[in-house]
């Protein structure tokens, strides 16, 4: 069993073949997809998978890239989204300066009320942080997430990594974990706390080797997991099981809650 911790199902590449994809990740035991918004219509598609299907799970936020969009407005209706009980994480959200989509002072701005919004309705935050380490990092020291947080697709240094544990954070890994580049990701795999570290496909981007460039889709989680049992010596299972219970205790959801 294995939790794919970010996911965009929600995007138009499957409405040709969702339920072969659904299939597929039953079938290899993924049995669990958060999926993740980006602004506030995935927020709700993201929602409305989650009232679907039992093994969905939604994030609601915006995605830096859509910042400048924002009004007044967006907040409320995400508010009324939040109190769904399978909303389970406020995201994505943070700063990405290497497409620079929209001004980096919205983005700031955008990103710290999110995590103030987290605050106040008790869901942990889940971050995007593309090549704005030193702001993302000013920032949520500035304003801790009350309900903790996860880095997703984790791409930074050990050291920064150290950092964001000691301030309470699990760390996700995707598909770059599993490229012949990656050595700062392959480290920071191998070196963070086993109860800290979590899986993730980031569906339908960033497909792990062997299909890098492909459509990416859940059950190619399993090569995350794979890898990471690989550098820590584990078994396939033993990441399975330990990131299963890792994804339970960040988005606090009682294992009996919802019988998956
Ligand atoms: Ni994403």
């Amino acid at each position: 069993m294995i939790w794919d911790t970010h996911a965009h199902l929600d995007d138009d590449s499957y409405k040709g073949d969702f339920q072969d994809v659904l299939a597929r990740m039953e079938a290899s035991g993924i049995s669990r997809v958060t999926n993740v918004g980006y602004d506030l219509a995935s927020s709700e598609r993201s929602v409305t998978l989650a009232q679907d299907y039992d093994f969905f799970y939604a994030a609601i936020g915006i995605h830096p890239h859509n910042a400048e969009e924002v009004t007044e407005e967006t907040w409320g209706k995400l508010l009324e989204l939040a109190k769904n009980p399978k909303v389970l994480a406020w995201g994505e959200i943070g700063l990405d300066y290497y497409r620079d989509l929209s001004p980096r002072p919205i983005q700031k701005e955008v990103f710290i009320q999110q995590i103030k919004l987290a605050n106040e309705v008790g869901l942990p935050i889940v971050i995007h942080n593309r090549d704005a380490h030193q702001d993302v990092m000013e920032i949520v020291k500035a304003y801790p997430p009350r309900y903790g947080g996860i880095f997703h697709c984790y791409s930074g240094s050990w050291e920064m990594a150290e950092i964001l544990l000691k301030l309470g954070f699990y760390l996700s890994f995707a598909g770059p974990v599993t490229y012949k580049n990656a050595r700062h990701t392959v480290e920071v795999a191998r070196n963070a706390p086993m109860d800290r570290i979590l899986v993730e496909t980031d569906s339908p981007y960033l497909t792990p080797e062997p299909r890098r460039g492909k459509r990416n889709e859940p059950t190619y989680v399993r090569e995350i997991v794979k890898k990471l049992a690989e550098l820590r010596n584990l078994s396939i299972e033993d990441v399975a099981e330990k990131t299963m219970r890792n994804a339970e205790s960040v988005f606090r959801l009682v294992y009996t809650r919802q019988k998956v």
